[in-house]
Formats: structure tokens, sequence, C-alpha cells
């Protein structure tokens, strides 16, 4: 009412990726917050997202608006696209970005490595060039644990060192653009860049109306164990059954997507911090492992139903175990993951057994 008032732009937290998985249940949690200030601003290029025929919304953000009661302003822009991006902030008072469009399929990155390039490190250095052009300096990145590459030792913290070991392209591309993002912080004091290195999101929010929706057969593990629940894949094959972990199957953290997202609401605040300034990683997993066996087992309580797999041979660049230390987001952000490997089994159910095709009808 206050801007409408006096002809002045409401503030606006800019989300790039917001249709896609992590990005919507982010948008979600902001606006599940009663005392939320700002207008959110979603541009997505609709790569990995689906927008039904003739709406002018992707399906998830439409389903938020009607949880929330309230307004999600979406450009269906390229991150690529200096013009179009420009225009966005021309629009709106962005005062921090939350950064998560990119391609994301670690193999489909080893046959494709160029056009990971482009979209995580070209359109990454894109929005960079329009931010600083338009003097906004708060960033918060969508990092890995991949940036650690084969741990020397676990819990993996943030001072274990990046970059050596990362075995595909896709887990490059976010190295690199932290590289890039200490680079920036390193020449102008002005830029705040909080990169949140995500163990292993799942889950979906407890309505069961958001959830994640991959295009084609699910490259990660829970995903691909929900469609054989529902039926829509007739097994789970398991990679590697000779690791040396608790009963040979890779050992994971897997954080619940709505706890991963209320990091990221967590992370808005450090901005307000007196004295924060420059690069920051922070680890956001919960500090347990799980392996397959685990996870599967968990699923089948979850859904009551069993869920058929196939022993299989360790594939290429898979790690046999890996968790987070996750005390730097306890101290810095005041927030820790709640959610059990029940709950993240359970929310998937509700959302894959709800919404059998995803959000295609
Ligand atoms: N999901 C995971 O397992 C995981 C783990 C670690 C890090 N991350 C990172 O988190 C971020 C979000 O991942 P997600 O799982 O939500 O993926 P997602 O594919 O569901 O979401 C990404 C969104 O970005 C959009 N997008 C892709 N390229 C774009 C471009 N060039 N311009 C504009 N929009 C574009 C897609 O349409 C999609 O809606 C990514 O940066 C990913 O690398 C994800």
């Amino acid at each position: 009412m206050f801007y409408v008032l006096f002809n002045c732009k409401m503030p606006a937290i800019l989300v790039t990726g917001g249709a896609g998985y992590v990005g919507s249940h982010t948008v979600m949690a902001m606006l599940e917050k009663s005392d939320f200030e700002y207008e959110i601003v979603v541009v997505d290029n609709l790569s990995n997202a689906y927008r039904a025929k003739g709406e002018k919304k992707p399906v998830a953000l439409l389903r938020i608006e009607e949880m929330t009661g309230k307004t999600i302003q979406f450009y269906e822009v390229d991150i690529r696209d200096k013009q179009g991006l420009s225009n966005v902030f021309g629009k709106h008072d962005v005062q921090c970005v939350i950064h998560f469009a990119a391609l994301k399929a670690v193999g489909e990155s080893v046959e494709k490595p160029l056009e990971y390039c482009q979209a995580n490190i070209t359109g990454t250095c894109t929005l960079f060039e329009v931010m600083r052009d338009h003097s906004v300096y708060n960033l918060i990145y969508s990092s890995s644990c991949t940036v650690y590459g084969e741990p020397e030792k676990l819990p993996l913290d943030e001072n274990h060192p990046t970059g050596r070991g990362i075995s595909s392209p896709y887990g490059r591309t976010k190295y690199f653009c932290e590289e890039i993002m200490k680079d920036l912080c390193a020449s102008d004091p002005k830029w705040k860049i909080i990169s949140l290195r995500y163990f292993n999101p799942v889950g979906a929010h407890p309505s069961g109306r958001i959830g994640e929706d991959p295009n084609g057969i699910p490259n990660n593990l829970m995903p691909f164990i929900a469609q054989v629940a529902v039926g829509r894949l007739p097994e789970l094959k398991v990679f590697g059954t000779d690791y040396p972990t608790i009963d040979g199957t890779g050992v994971r953290d897997y954080i619940h997507v709505v706890d991963l997202a209320d990091g990221h609401v967590k992370a808005l605040q450090l901005f307000h911090r007196n004295g924060f300034s420059g690069f920051c990683p922070i680890n956001l997993g919960t500090g347990t492992g799980y392996s397959v066996y685990q996870v599967i087992s968990a699923f089948e309580k979850a859904s009551n139903r069993p869920i058929p797999f196939v022993p299989s041979p360790r594939r290429a660049g898979d790690l046999a175990a890996n968790w987070a230390e996750p005390a730097a987001a306890s101290q810095l952000l005041a927030w820790n993951a709640t959610r059990s490997l029940a709950q993240m089994c359970g929310d998937v159910w509700r959302w894959q057994s709800g919404n059998p095709n995803g959000y295609r009808e």
C-alpha cells in the first residue's frame, strides 16, 4: 500500500531459475513468511520447468500463488540474454539476487560440456554484469558439494580444498563460478556473495503441491525411486554395492528441500549484518549420511510399496561417501536441518502419488 501511495517501487528479490525444484521451494519459503517484505521476481527460461498451454506462468508458481495468496512477478528470460535481464532489473527495485538458474545433469554435462559452460558460466557472468550495471551487489549462489571433488576427509567443512578431482563438467562449472565470485569480491568490496554448497536436496513441500519434476528419466536417486514406486519406471539400478560403507552402497547427505529453502531465507539476513562482505561459502547439509539401501528401505516404509532394485557395477566418477559438516550454517545463519529421512520420503511420496506426471496433467 505504502509503495502505491508514494508511487515508488517495492524492494524486490530476483530469483533466477525460480520455477525449478529448489527455486520454487525457496520462493514458497519466502512467501510463507508473514513478515516478508519483498516482492518476488522470477526469471526462468523454462528449459526445465513446465508452463501449461495458454498460461502466463509456470505451474509451480501458479500453485505457490494459490497457496500463499501472494503474487509472483514472472519473466521468461534466459540469463544469457543481457538486454532481457537488464529490462527486468530496470522494472524492479532489486535488492538481492538468488541465483538458481543452471543446467544440472551430471551425465549430460559429460556429453555437452560447452552447453554447460554457456548456461552455467557465461550465463552467470552475464548476470553479474547486469547486477553491477544496476548497482546490485548482494547475491546468494546455488553451489554444490561437488566443488569439494574427492573428499580428503569426512565430514566436509568449508575449509576442505575445492577444485581437485571433480568428476564432471557440471561440477567444474560450479567450482569455476565460485572462483569468479572470489575474484569479483577481491575487485570490489561492495560485493556480498553467499555461496550455499548444497549436499543432496530431496523431498517436497508437505502440501504435496510442489516438488521435483525432472524432464525425462531422473538422474538422482530419490526421484528415480519415486517413479519406480508410482509405476512409471520398472526398477532401480543400484550402482556400486562394494563400497567401503555400512552396506556396500554409496552414502550421501540427503537434505529436505524445505530445510534447504529455509537456509536461503536465513542467508538473506546475513546481508544486513554489520561488517559482512566478500565471498562466504556455507554448507547446507544435515551432517548425516544414508546409504542407497537405507533410502530404499525408508521409501518402502513411506509408500508402503516394494521398490524393485538390481545391484549393478559402480559408475565411473561416483564417490563412496560424502556428508557435510554443517556447523558454519548453524553459527552464521542460525540454521539447522530438522527434517528426517522418513519425512523426506513421506513428502516425496505425497508429491509423486498426487502428481504421477509431475506438473503435467
Ligand atoms: N538439485 C540438486 O541436486 C542440486 C544440488 C546441488 C546444487 N544444485 C544447484 O541448484 C540450482 C537449482 O537446481 P534445481 O535442482 O532446482 O534445478 P532445476 O533444473 O529444477 O531448476 C533450474 C531452473 O533454472 C532454469 N534455467 C536453466 N537454465 C537457464 C537459463 N540459461 N536461463 C534462465 N533459466 C534457466 C530451468 O528452467 C529451471 O527452472 C542449480 O544451480 C543447481 O546446479 C542443485
